[in-house]
């Protein structure tokens, strides 16, 4: 599995050998020969002098094999290189997972009346969730940490490392402003650890060696649930009520994951879980809030109980989140707004985009599409520059919609050029700098909402 401890491991030369990991995502309508595709691909890959370490093949043919043509992606990756981005192939060995996407629209669970929705579950991998890793733009290490901290979390649990001695909650917490993607890279992660737990093939010394279940090379599948609880549905419609509604979402989740793995994402978790002091204070009816809390905690400690099940939650609002919930969090982190380099990024898979769509016209160099915007170019162009500084401030979600704002202040036929789209996305990030309230600018955890 990718999922496992990742190996770095020393050759006789005493050169560091890394592993990289292939996930290859098969075509819904293809049923491969593995064993076929792991030489194939392993030929491919092992003929190019190095590996990056995290690349995604879009197009089959950069790998340089009609067999490939039965995949739809392949991503090469490594966790352990550190800060080297690329490392000699002869010093690789490759860990492939060839996994078809699931394509099945999101099952509403609902309660015992059926007249709520308790969450939504969507067998992963799955095919909407493809290439929301690759469109957020952080920080390189808040993904990647996550997603290592996930792995290492599933580890300990499943190598039944006392939890009463080293604390296993399974509960991670993402919290910042809103529209930063906490949501998004949710869904993101969820994806990456899924595929990470399909069963897996080394391909060493041209020999494949595997932990696949199912026939000798036929693709094996290994669904894994995600479980996406609407906290505001929950609590809202039924407000006395909650404290049982989220005892059966539980115990419906507690099932599914006698299936297989579970990932629960209870987004904007403090609607659910609001500090029982702060309410108090506010006069409101203590008694609900108090019940929901208190039904939440019961139902996280019992999941300690559950190996195959973890939990990742998101909040806008820190500061109102119950106490003794944040401090069950095995790991919380604060998602903040843009740093100018993701911002960059940001508007480059705009321009990106449009270029494809033929909305803009004259992409130099750095946007031509099928460069990849992250690693092109280091000058940027003095109107992208412009363009990244005006929008410090504002939120991912907010970037992401001043491209149409641009095209609508234009009004012109398309395509434009990409100096001028930028000159006018420039105007339109200032206009919505100075709208922003103000509390809204501050760098800390608890604003308001967009
Ligand atoms: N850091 C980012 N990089 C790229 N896109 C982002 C980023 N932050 C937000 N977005 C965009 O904003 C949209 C809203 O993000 P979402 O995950 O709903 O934010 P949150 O849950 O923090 O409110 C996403 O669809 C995403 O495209
Ligand atoms: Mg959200």
């Amino acid at each position: 599995m990718s999922n496992a401890a990742p190996a770095k491991q020393r050759d006789r030369g005493n050169r560091a050998l890394h592993t990289f990991y292939v996930e290859c995502q098969v075509r819904p309508d293809v049923q491969p020969n593995v064993r076929n595709l792991i030489q194939v691909a392993g030929t491919a890959l092992t003929s190019q002098p190095v590996l990056h370490k995290d690349r995604v093949y879009n197009q089959p043919e950069e790998l340089a094999h009609p067999l490939v043509d039965q995949l739809t992606r392949v991503r090469v990756w490594c966790p352990t290189l550190g800060n080297a981005p690329s490392w000699p192939t002869q010093f690789a060995q490759l860990d492939f997972v060839i996994y078809h996407p699931h394509t099945t629209e999101a099952a509403a669970e609902l309660d015992e009346e059926g007249t709520t929705t308790l969450f939504h579950t969507t067998t992963l991998p799955h095919a909407r969730f493809d290439g929301l890793w690759s469109s957020l733009a952080f920080e390189e290490s808040v993904p990647d940490r996550v997603l290592r901290f996930m792995t290492t979390v599933w580890q300990f649990a499943h190598n039944d490392v006392d939890s009463d001695v080293v604390t296993n909650n399974r509960f991670v917490l993402l919290h910042g402003p809103p529209g930063t993607g906490k949501t998004t890279l949710c869904r993101a992660l969820a994806q990456r650890w899924a595929v990470g737990l399909q069963p897996s093939h080394r391909l060493a010394a041209g020999k494949e060696s595997g932990n696949n279940q199912g026939p000798a090379g036929v693709v094996s599948a290994l669904p894994v649930y995600l479980c996406e609880i609407n906290s505001h549905a929950l609590f809202s419609k039924w407000f006395s009520e909650s404290g049982k509604l989220v005892a059966q979402a539980f115990s419906k989740l507690q099932e599914l994951a006698e299936a297989g793995p579970v990932l629960v994402l209870i987004d904007e978790v403090e609607s659910l879980a609001t500090s029982r002091a702060q309410s108090a204070a506010r006069g409101n009816e203590p008694s609900d809030a108090v019940r929901v809390v208190n039904s939440v905690l019961t139902e996280l400690d019992k999941l300690k109980y559950l190996p195959n099940v973890m939990v990742l939650a998101t909040s806008n609002l820190t500061r109102c989140i119950d106490e003794a919930l944040l401090d069950r969090a095995d790991l919380s982190l604060y998602i903040g707004l843009p740093s100018p380099r993701a911002i960059r990024r940001i508007l480059e898979s705009c321009i990106v985009e449009l270029g494809r769509q033929g909305l803009l016209c004259s992409l130099g160099p750095p946007f031509s599409p099928g460069s990849d915007p992250a690693v092109a170019g280091d000058h940027p162009t003095p109107e992208l520059v412009a363009a990244v500084n005006l929008c410090q401030g504002l939120s991912g979600r907010a970037i992401r919609k001043l491209p149409i704002r641009a095209f609508a202040r234009l009004s012109r036929p398309t395509p434009i050029t990409v100096t001028e789209f930028l000159i006018t996305l420039t105007s339109e990030a200032e206009e919505m700098s100075r709208a922003r309230r103000p509390a809204e600018t501050f760098p800390d955890v608890g604003l308001t909402p967009e």
